[in-house]
């Protein structure tokens, strides 16, 4: 019997491509997705770029806990992938109160409608933004954790919400993988972000430039402690995230209780170093004009890759040539993303 994965914020963009990289590997996929940040179209992208169908999907807010449980009820979920969440630092800024309440308590409703079930496997969906501003880099994962917005607090309180149910229920397992900057698209260009409005992350913001939907970039700051005084960050492909969240599927049972592990290529690449990427990869060179830092900003995140590749002998495969490559592709067969 195949194993059955059930997604939370499947039709999202890390969810999706993780749908596709667990159907390829032969994983019955069920999604649940309230579509308030995710396209429904995004769903039939992915049973299209998989060649197989989701088990089911379900229009279904977490925090519902009855709605929830119908689903679990209909199917027998071997491990839970949880992606369903807030995910905009500024906007985390304006309204702490929902990102509260859909990260934090959608998190404790998914795991006692999980325990109700008896569903006891987990992989969390955290994020680098727990380290807030690094005084060095890379990161390990026992960097000092200090983060600098709700957003950031929501994924660290529910860190330490499940190592606390894991220290006191002894059947639980759970990853929690802190990414980096996930970026780029499927290959197939078929997947990839679909932002709404303006977006907020650079690497969506400079294809819309690319593609001629915005003028130019602006660079926020080029006055950092970094080589050319642009931010620096550790971007990562999608599908070595979608991959990551496969093989942390497979190490579930390695040993019971909550660990944590960040998920980055341990490369930094500056902002103007991806523009020059992006510019190549297109062949559209990007106009940008350097403008005030932005606030909240941090100088440099990068990833210590190590204990991942200790611990599941996996390591990320593709390169910055890749993402952009990827990204443009997409952008350019879905300029207006998926729905328009
Ligand atoms: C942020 C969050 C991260 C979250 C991610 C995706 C922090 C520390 N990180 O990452 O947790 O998962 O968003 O939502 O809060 N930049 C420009 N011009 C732009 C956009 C960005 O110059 O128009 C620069 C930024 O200043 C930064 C870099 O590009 O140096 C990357 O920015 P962005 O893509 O927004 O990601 P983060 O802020 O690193």
């Amino acid at each position: 019997m195949p194993e059955t994965v059930l997604v939370t914020g499947g039709a999202g963009f890390i969810g999706s491509h993780t749908c596709v990289e667990l159907l390829a590997h032969g994983y019955e996929v069920v999604v649940v997705d309230n579509h308030v940040n995710s396209a429904p179209h995004a769903l039939d992208r992915i049973a299209k770029t998989a060649g197989r169908p989701l088990a089911a999907s379900y229009q279904v807010d977490v925090r519902d806990r009855q709605a929830l449980s119908r689903v679990f009820a209909a199917h027998r979920v071997d491990a839970v992938i949880h992606f369903a969440a807030h995910k905009a630092v500024g906007e985390s800024v304006a309204l702490p109160v929902e990102y509260y309440d859909t990260n934090v308590a959608g998190t404790c409703a998914l795991l006692a409608v999980m325990h109700e079930h008896g569903v006891h496997r987990l992989v969390f969906s955290s994020s680098c933004s727990v380290y807030g501003d690094a005084d060095s880099v890379p990161l390990t994962e026992h960097s000092p954790v200090a983060p600098t917005n709700p957003y950031a607090h929501t994924k660290l309180m529910c860190e330490r919400v499940l190592e606390d149910v894991c220290a006191h229920l002894a059947e639980m397992k759970v990853l929690a993988l802190r990414y980096f900057n996930p970026v780029g698209a499927h290959p197939s260009g078929l997947l990839g972000e679909d932002p709404q409005g303006v977006p907020n992350n650079l690497m969506p913001y400079v294809a819309q430039v690319a593609v001629g939907r915005r003028e130019r970039l602006s660079v926020f700051g080029d006055d950092y402690a970094t080589a050319d005084g642009t931010g620096v960050r550790d971007y990562i492909h999608v599908m070595d995230v979608a991959e990551g969240h496969r093989v942390a599927v497979e190490h579930l049972d390695d040993r019971a209780g909550f660990q944590v592990f960040n998920l980055g290529t341990g490369t930094g690449t500056s902002v103007l170093q991806l523009v020059a990427a992006f510019g190549e990869a297109s062949g559209r060179p990007i106009p940008y004009q350097v403008v005030d830092r932005r606030p909240g900003d941090v100088a440099a995140l990068v990833a210590d890759a190590g204990a991942v590749a200790a611990a599941w002998n996996w390591t990320t495969t593709r390169d910055l040539t890749a993402m952009c490559r990827d990204a443009w592709r997409f952008q350019q067969l879905n300029p207006h993303g998926y729905a328009r």
